[in-house]
C-alpha cells in the first residue's frame, strides 16, 4: 500500500533521537515487507518492542483439513457454526476453519468477547465483517469497523478484536500466506490508484490516532509456520505493544467498505475480474455488489456456465438475493465452492428468469484460489449434502 500516512509524534528526520518530555528516548521500530525492499512503517515505542519475558507453545486448534474428494461443488452454511454461546467466543481463538490450502485459510466466527492480543506471522489477513461492530486495536492505533468492512491487517501487526454491539460481530476471515493488496493493474507505476479502479485512496481508512497504552507482562498470541503447518507461540511482553506514540509510512492496517466499491457494468456480461478488490499470491478476492445489470437488448444478466480450469471459486453470500443461485438453498451466510475441473453456472431456470432484469440486489465476496482447497472441520460441520445434484434435480440412486 504505497499511500503515506503519519500519525502522532514522529521526529523530523528518520533514525534520529526522538525523546519524550521527560528526556527519555523512544524506541524506533521498522516494520517492513520483503526484506527492506517493499512498503514499511517506522513506529516509536515507549518500551523496547522486542522485550519478551516468556514464550510457551500455543496449539492453534482445528487446523486439520480433508480433501475435496469425490470432487464436488459444495454448499456450506456458515451460520450453522454459531449459536447462543457467541457471547463467550472471541474473534481469534473462536475461528472455525472452513476451507484451506497452502496459500490461504478461510474461517468464520461470530464473536462477542474481546480477543487476546494476537498477530499472524504467516501472512496478511483480510477480515470481512458480515454484520455487527467492533473496535480493532492495533499497534498502529484503533479501527472502528462495521458491516461491509474489509479489514486488512498486514502480517505481524499485533492487534485485538473488541466487539462493541449487542449482536455478535460476524467475521469471514481470509488468512493469506502472503501479502494482500489492491490489484497491480489498478495502480500507477508509483502506486496511486488509477481512474479506472473501482475504489481509491479516499475509500481506505486507517487508524486516526495512536493508542499509547501502558502495561506490563502483556500476553500476545502469535500464529506462525511449524514443521506440520500452522502452529503458534504465546509470548509475554515486558511492556504493552500498543505503547506507540507515533508512526509514519506506507504499511498499516486499513478498512475498505464494500459499499464504497463502484461496480463496473456493461452491455453484456462482465467477467469476474472487473469485480476484483484485492490480490495475493495464488488467490484473488472479488466482490459482487448491488448494481445495474447488462443492458444490451438481448442480454442475459446472469453468468454463462463456466469452467474455471485453473482455480477453485469460493463465494460467500452476505446480502440481497444472489440471482444465479435462486432455488439452490443458498442464502445469507452460505458459501458455495465450485472447484477447478468442474463446470458451474446458474441454477435451473435462473437464465430465463434473469432476462429483462435491470438491477441485481446481491452482495457476495469471492475468493478464487489457484491451488485446490480442502475442507476444514468447520466446513465439514455445516455442509448441505444435496448441493452437488441441484442442477440435475436428482442425486445418485439409493
Ligand atoms: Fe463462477
Amino acid at each position: 500500500m504505497a499511500f503515506y500516512r503519519s500519525l502522532g509524534s514522529v521526529p523530523p528526520k528518520r533514525h534520529t533521537q526522538h525523546r519524550a518530555g521527560s528526556g527519555s528516548l523512544y524506541y524506533e521500530e521498522l516494520m517492513g515487507e520483503e526484506g527492506f525492499s517493499s512498503d514499511s512503517a517506522l513506529l516509536y515505542h515507549v518500551g523496547v518492542p522486542s522485550a519478551i519475558v516468556d514464550a510457551t507453545p500455543w496449539d492453534v486448534p482445528g487446523q486439520e483439513t480433508t480433501e475435496n474428494r469425490p470432487l464436488k461443488p459444495r454448499h456450506l452454511r456458515l451460520h450453522e457454526l454459531t449459536g447462543p454461546e457467541w457471547r463467550a467466543v472471541d474473534a481469534v481463538a473462536g475461528r472455525r476453519l472452513v476451507l484451506a490450502n497452502g496459500d490461504v485459510r478461510i474461517s468464520y466466527v461470530a464473536a462477542g468477547e474481546a480477543s487476546p492480543l494476537y498477530r499472524n506471522g504467516i501472512g496478511d489477513e483480510c477480515v470481512y465483517v458480515e454484520s455487527g461492530t467492533a473496535t480493532v486495536e492495533t499497534v498502529f492505533g484503533a479501527l472502528s469497523v462495521g458491516q461491509g468492512d474489509y479489514v486488512v491487517l498486514p502480517r505481524a501487526t499485533t492487534h485485538r478484536w473488541i466487539p462493541t454491539g449487542e449482536a455478535p460481530v460476524r467475521l469471514y476471515v481470509i488468512e493469506a500466506n502472503s501479502h494482500i493488496a489492491p490489484p497491480k493493474r489498478y495502480l500507477s507505476r508509483y502506486g496511486q490508484f488509477l481512474e479506472h479502479a473501482p475504489y481509491c485512496e479516499r475509500d481506505l481508512h486507517g487508524p486516526a490516532e495512536p493508542l499509547v497504552l501502558e502495561g506490563t507482562d502483556v500476553e500476545v498470541l502469535v500464529k506462525h509456520r511449524g514443521s506440520r503447518g500452522v502452529t503458534g507461540t504465546r509470548y509475554v511482553y515486558a511492556t504493552h505493544p500498543f505503547d506507540v506514540v507515533g508512526w509514519d509510512g506506507c504499511l498499516y492496517p486499513y478498512t475498505l467498505n464494500v459499499a464504497d466499491y463502484e461496480p463496473i457494468t456493461g452491455r453484456v456480461h462482465q467477467p469476474p475480474p472487473v469485480h476484483q478488490v484485492f490480490e495475493a499470491h495464488n488467490l484473488v478476492i472479488c466482490n459482487f455488489v448491488p448494481r445495474k445489470v447488462d443492458y444490451h437488448p438481448l442480454s442475459i444478466p446472469v453468468p454463462y456456465y463456466h469452467s474455471n480450469v485453473d482455480s477453485d471459486e469460493v463465494m460467500f453470500y452476505c446480502g440481497g438475493n444472489y440471482e444465479a443461485r435462486r432455488g439452490s438453498g443458498i442464502g445469507p451466510g452460505s458459501i458455495s465452492l465450485h472447484p477447478g475441473g468442474h463446470s458451474h453456472g446458474p441454477q435451473p431456470g435462473a437464465v430465463e428468469r434473469s432476462i429483462g432484469a435491470e438491477f441485481f440486489d446481491e452482495l457476495a465476496v469471492m475468493v478464487d484460489t489457484f491451488r485446490p482447497l480442502e475442507l476444514g472441520e468447520g466446513g465439514l460441520a455445516c455442509e448441505d449434502p444435496g448441493y452437488a445434484w441441484a442442477w440435475s434435480g436428482r442425486g445418485p440412486a439409493t
